[in-house]
């Protein structure tokens, strides 16, 4: 599908309600299975990417239904597949459940698209192994085929600071006798910890290492607040078109997440937090953005894993602020749903960005006036598309994307939202967004 995006000729102004979080979504789905009894999900996401998570455990004999929430209903086991599990697009689905079924008592196999089978599965393969899992696998890509196993416990100490290997094995640890830890080189998101602690698993962080013990979850409601990666594209449009003035509620904003707010911030972004809460655990709030003038900043280190899905949008950001912004340690960029270093390069530089690709980031120069006026490209992947939709709210010249089904992997609410929330389409001068 091809999108046309216009400049924006007036301003954002709007409220918006963003819709549920994707991480937390494939969580609520997947531990609510693994608990005996009825789990009530209320806010599951629609993107496609939680949803194959739920046909996953729908084909591992998990019973759900959608009556306004989502209602998992489970006896605490999952039984053998009678097909391969497809995973989709989604790399959360096919690591986190890798760690789920290597300690079954039936083999399974993962699959996913073309995109997901180029991925990377090394990753949670070798530490499984360590496990004792039995993984085949051809050039450690999927189709993954798992032959359960009794699990032994394990010490292990990431190079990576990824959520997704973090998760996968500590699911292995939840039904492993004995303590396993987990030591990551920067903290990655916790949903995984958060929530198997509120679903009443004997779980622990200390510092970067998180152990987990043998645990039984108890069935649980669980509310799943908007997603911070999905007010990412919201939250740069509200910075980058002049005197725009937006409020986001209901976004979640565990502090494992919000790097891209602590940024925006440094760069000068006029951004409030009002009236913060918890729910199932999760620090939830709404977000005030108003159009702010940049300057530059440097993005490296420890903050990487706390804004990793937002780079993309966040060089969009860089390209309206004053100076040169360097990124840097986000070399796992290259093994998303894109390599999004190259791909967020080869498209903004279309636009007339003057952005250069390191081994592990991007160096940009702004501020840059966009020219549009062309074609973009969006790999397969949702917030390549995303990002370019809110950069092309400020080209001189319309531009068209390629590909922009993709945003339906997290946010097929996307397009819709942002015209009806933020446009006001009475207004006859307003050439918006066709
Ligand atoms: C995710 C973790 C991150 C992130 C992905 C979702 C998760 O991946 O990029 O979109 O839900 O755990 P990594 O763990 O590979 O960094």
């Amino acid at each position: 599908m091809q999108k046309i995006v216009n400049r924006i000729s007036t301003s954002l102004k709007g409220t918006i309600t963003i819709p549920a979080d994707k991480s937390i979504s494939h969580r609520a789905v997947m531990f609510s299975s693994l608990a005996k009894g009825k789990s009530t999900i209320k806010n599951f996401s629609k993107g496609q990417d939680p949803l194959s998570s739920l046909k996953v455990c729908q084909a591992l004999g998990i019973n759900a239904e959608f009556n306004g929430d989502l209602i998992i209903s489970s006896n605490g086991k999952l039984s053998a597949p009678t097909s391969n599990l497809d995973c989709g697009n989604s790399g959360t689905t096919i690591r986190l459940m890798s760690g789920i079924l290597a300690s079954r008592d039936f083999s399974s196999v993962l699959i996913g698209d073309e995109s997901l089978s180029k991925r990377p599965m090394k990753r949670v393969i070798e530490p499984l192994s360590l496990m004792g899992a039995e993984i085949i696998s051809n050039d450690f890509k999927a189709p993954l085929k798992i032959n359960g196993k009794n699990l032994h416990p394990i010490n292990y100490t990431s190079k990576l600071a990824s959520a997704q290997v973090k998760s996968c094995i500590l699911l292995a640890g939840l039904n492993t006798d004995g303590k396993t830890s987990f030591t990551e080189p920067y903290i990655s998101r916790n949903h995984t910890e958060i929530m198997l602690k509120y679903m009443g698993a004997n779980i622990s962080t200390t510092g970067n290492t998180v152990t987990i013990e043998k645990s039984v979850l108890e069935p649980k409601t669980i509310e799943i607040c908007g997603d911070i990666s999905s007010a990412a594209y919201f939250v740069v449009a509200g910075l980058i078109v002049p005197n725009s003035k937006i409020i986001l509620t209901n976004v979640g904003l565990n502090p494992t997440r919000t790097g891209i707010l602590e940024v925006a911030q440094k760069m000068g972004a006029n951004i409030k937090i009002l009236d913060e809460k918890i729910i199932s655990g999760e620090i939830i709030g709404d977000i005030q953005i108003s159009y702010s003038n940049l300057k530059s900043c440097t993005i490296e280190g420890d903050i990487i894993p706390r804004l990793i899905d937002e780079l993309p949008v966040i060089a969009v950001l860089a390209t309206q602020a004053e100076g040169t912004t360097i990124i840097k340690d986000a070399q796992d960029l290259r093994n998303k749903e894109s390599d999004r270093i190259k791909a967020v390069v080869t498209e903004l530089k279309k636009l007339g960005a003057d952005i250069e690709e390191t081994p592990d980031g991007f160096i940009i120069n702004g501020k840059t006036s966009l020219k549009g006026d062309c074609e973009v490209e969006t790999y397969h992947d949702h917030r390549l598309a995303m990002s370019l939709f809110v950069a092309g709210l400020i080209c001189e010249k319309a531009i068209n994307i390629n590909g922009f089904e993709w945003v339906d992997i997290s946010f097929p609410e996307f397009d819709k939202l942002f015209n009806l929330s933020l446009i006001h389409i009475s207004e006859p001068t307003r050439r918006v967004v066709i």
